[in-house]
């Protein structure tokens, strides 16, 4: 079996190594604090512990794949690994450094992958005198649990080295998508709607969280409503997410992170790991935590109508007025930009929607939703929502916009 090496063993080294290691692969774990390589192993004996205990996994195999993982607080000789995978901090120095380092540390048939969320691989890659070997692998927390992998190639990527990222997610029982090496890629970029429209509509007091919350379930058939969600990634990432994406972008009004959501995090209401976020978790149930400042809201004639076609043939239940509003908003917002990802070729259609499904458990990909709802309607909604703005935010993608 192969040789792999994880560096940084914090939430997301951990979840590779695991997933590696389980899947028979001997992984060299690398942190540079020794207390994380020691949280790291304990999280993954913790889960592996489950595993026996629900009868999924045999005692002998639990010992088998925690003796697959070496543990190390430098970068070691690493002669025998086909792939490296960084998962370190955030930080462009601190992950060309490690890249130097793996550039030296392995042979030169190895892929060199990082699991960044918001930097650019071409970037990263270029500290390191073979960028051919550097792509994109990143993984969706918590890594065991979640299938997607978008693979990502930068500017200096050589098929083989795509390639051979592919081959090992699939046989690590991942879904792997193609994406350009542009900020957010697919997932994080194309779920920005779902959380800033959430966020606006609630700060211009359409209505509270709870309700925007079950619009979203019931109309749209989501798992989890994007207030709740946001509680749990944390709304810290959460912001962090959006601040990147905004400013790697230029700066669009459609990506401007809220001021709402800035003071939540100043206050640390940073969701279910501070124990109260846009909800508060010190009841068995979560209650709401911000109070809505209802405010009554026009609709033009138009945009009524574009409202009530566009959720109709999207599938939402019928629905008051406030409910269509809230729903088209929000999937409006969403299905837009998965129009623009695919107008800018980040990827293909199919990766995009199997992307959205798998990365963020939505009910059906946008494009596919697109389809069904008609483009013709889609744009019909982003036209009248973006009469509505000054700032241009709904201004539908060629894909809408050339709708016959
Ligand atoms: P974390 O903060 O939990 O862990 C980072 C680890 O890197 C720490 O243990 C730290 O000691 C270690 N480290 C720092 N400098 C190092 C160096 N020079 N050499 C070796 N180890 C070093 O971070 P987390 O959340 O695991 O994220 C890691 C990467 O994965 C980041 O790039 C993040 O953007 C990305 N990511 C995070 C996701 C998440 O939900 N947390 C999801 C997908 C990607």
């Amino acid at each position: 079996m192969e040789t792999i090496a994880v560096v940084g063993a914090g939430v997301m080294g951990a979840g590779i190594t695991q997933l590696a290691a389980t899947h028979g692969c001997t992984v060299h774990l690398v942190d540079v604090n020794e207390s994380a390589l020691t949280r790291a192993i304990d999280e993954i004996t913790r889960s592996m512990a489950r595993f026996v205990q629900k009868g999924k996994t045999e005692p002998a195999e639990r010992d088998a794949i925690l003796g697959r993982i070496r543990t190390s607080d430098t970068v070691p000789e690493l002669g025998d690994v086909t792939l490296a995978i960084e998962a370190v901090v955030e930080d462009l120095a601190v992950k060309r450094q490690v890249f130097v380092e793996l550039d030296e540390a392995t042979p030169p048939s190895a892929a060199l992958a990082s699991n960044t969320s918001s930097l650019s691989i071409s970037r990263i890659a270029e500290a390191v005198r073979d960028r051919r070997r550097i792509i994109g692998m990143h993984f969706f927390n918590p890594v065991p649990a979640m299938a997607l992998v978008e693979v990502i190639a930068g500017e200096a990527s050589d098929d083989s080295f795509v390639d051979l990222a592919f081959k090992t997610a699939r046989s690590w029982g991942k879904m792997p998508v193609l994406a350009k090496d542009t900020p957010g890629f697919i997932v994080n970029r194309i779920a920005r709607g779902f959380y800033l429209e959430a966020v606006r509509l609630l700060a211009e007091g359409v209505a509270g969280v709870d309700e925007i919350d079950g619009v979203m379930r019931t109309h749209g058939g989501f798992k989890m409503g994007p207030f709740e969600l946001m509680d749990l990634i944390g709304l810290d990432v959460n912001l962090a997410v959006t601040t990147s994406l905004w400013e790697r972008t230029n700066r669009p009004a459609r990506f401007e992170p809220h001021g709402f959501q800035q003071t939540l995090v100043e206050r640390r209401h940073l969701g279910r790991k501070s124990g109260r976020g846009f909800y508060t978790y010190e009841r068995q149930s979560p209650l709401p935590a911000c109070p809505v400042d209802r405010r009554s809201f026009e609709l033009s004639p138009l945009l009524a109508d574009a409202m009530l076609s566009f959720s109709m043939r999207a599938g939402a239940v019928q629905s008051a007025r406030t409910e269509q509003y809230i729903f088209s908003r929000i999937l409006g917002a969403v299905i837009n930009e998965a129009g623009l990802a695919y107008a800018e070729g980040v990827a293909s259609s199919a990766d995009i929607d199997i992307a959205m499904v798998t990365g963020t458990n939505y009910p059906r990909g946008p494009l596919a939703w697109a389809d069904d709802i008609g483009h013709r309607t889609v744009r019909g909604l982003l036209k009248e929502l973006n009469n509505n703005v000054g700032d241009g935010r709904y201004e539908p993608a060629p894909l809408f916009q050339n709708a016959t």
